[in-house]
């Protein structure tokens, strides 16, 4: 690849690229060498294929705080462990808090639910500064409140939320609290003991580093889900019953022992390089970009005055220019992938006033430089010096 060729990505909130190359020779390696299902057969290829599979769990029960291996879910992503966790958790009556922040990974199942008469809900909106109150989780709560699913930070606007007073609502009344981490795990520290959720959705290709197609529950010991899906689990098999015991009860069909290898590796990387090394270094080429934005009259940034309690995500228009069309020059005449749009947050952009057309978001990494930002910048100073 020359220069010229060379691709400034900024679409790291979509998913991180490029990945680690370790992760991608442990991927090739480990999956030439033990790619046979795991948990299933009695050879020893297959109890070696298992072994990787409950190592991970043992890593992703340390890395999130969870209780107990057993209780870390392997789904294919974020949006199927939080269809897990909402199908499972909502029965007929009752009350969902959710915020306008939302993905539609959360929006979606609750639209479905409340349409099939299942249940109702109420979302909290967003301050200014792009914060959820604690207060109107409150002031919602009542005696059929069932769930509260937040996400952890903004995939819009890249705000942190404040989880722990949250939480400590939810204990006081006994309402399990549903942490999306999409965006936070792997560059925040998410420790489910600490912050006091009573589960985390992730998923494994984002900042954790690892290829897409996988992702999970992490849950606490006295939460129980019902199982939406039915299938095989390698234990059990004379039943028609699916298996009450975790993690599969909520794991039917052949886990994507691959995508586990590459998580594996992702998170083993990050810890490696330290979370708090990677989110220090993309929050200063954050500032730098967001500054650089707004020294420029018409470019409009959105809830990014304050970056404490943020994430490296920033999103942004060109007064008078549709979010499409300055995606499609960024990329075309500059090589910068960014994504325009909405980011499936539509209830977010709805309140920033930037809906229908969206707007364009810029999202760090690990491997972003300050060349990168720079670039952006320029690019950004010429495509507004021409209108
Ligand atoms: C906040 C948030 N939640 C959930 C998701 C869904 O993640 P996935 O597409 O990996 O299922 C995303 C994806 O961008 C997200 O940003």
């Amino acid at each position: 690849m020359t220069d010229e060729d060379r691709i400034i990505y900024l679409d790291n909130a979509a998913t991180t690229f490029p990945k680690p190359p370790e992760v991608l020779a442990e991927m090739h390696e480990v999956y030439a060498k033990l790619g046979v299902s795991p948990g299933r057969g009695t050879y020893d290829l297959a109890s070696q294929a298992d072994e990787i599979v409950s190592r991970t769990r043992n890593q992703i029960c340390q890395f999130f705080g969870g209780d107990s291996p057993d209780r870390v879910i392997f789904a294919n992503n974020a949006t199927d462990a939080l269809n897990t966790a909402i199908l499972g958790l909502a029965k007929p009556g009752g009350h969902v808090i959710s915020s306008r922040l939302e993905h539609n990974s959360v929006l979606r199942p609750l639209y479905y639910l409340r349409q099939e008469g299942i249940v109702t809900y109420d979302l909290v909106p967003f301050d200014e500064q792009g914060f959820t109150d604690p207060q109107d989780f409150r002031n919602l709560m009542r005696p059929e409140t069932q769930l509260v699913v937040l996400t952890h930070a903004s995939n819009v606007i890249g705000t942190v939320q404040p989880i722990a007073e949250i939480a400590a609502l939810c204990n006081e009344r006994g309402i399990p609290f549903i942490l999306d981490v999409t965006q936070s795990a792997g560059v925040v520290p998410v420790n489910m003991k600490e912050l006091e959720v009573a589960a985390v959705a992730f998923t494994g290709h984002k900042a954790l580093m690892g290829p897409t197609g996988i992702g999970g529950l992490v849950l606490r010991k006295d939460l129980e889900i019902q199982p939406t899906r039915f299938g095989g689990t390698g234990v059990d098999s004379s039943s028609l019953l699916q298996t009450d015991d975790y993690p599969f009860r909520l794991e039917a069909g052949t886990i994507n022992l691959l995508g586990i290898i590459g998580l594996s590796a992702g998170i083993r990387y990050i810890t490696r390089r330290g979370i708090e090394n990677i989110y220090r270094e993309e929050m200063m080429l954050c500032r730098r970009l967001r500054d650089g934005f707004a020294e420029m009259d018409q470019v409009h940034l959105y809830r990014a005055n304050d970056l404490n309690n943020h994430v490296a995500v920033l999103m942004c228009n060109i007064a008078g220019m549709d979010a499409r069309d300055l995606g499609d020059i960024l990329d075309g005449d500059f090589h910068i992938a960014t994504r325009s749009g909405l980011h499936c947050a539509p209830l977010t952009h709805l309140d920033l006033g930037t809906s229908p057309a969206g707007g364009v978001r810029f999202s760090l990494g690990p491997f972003n430089t300050l060349p990168d930002v720079d670039a952006v910048l320029r690019a950004m100073r010429e495509i507004v010096a021409t209108r």
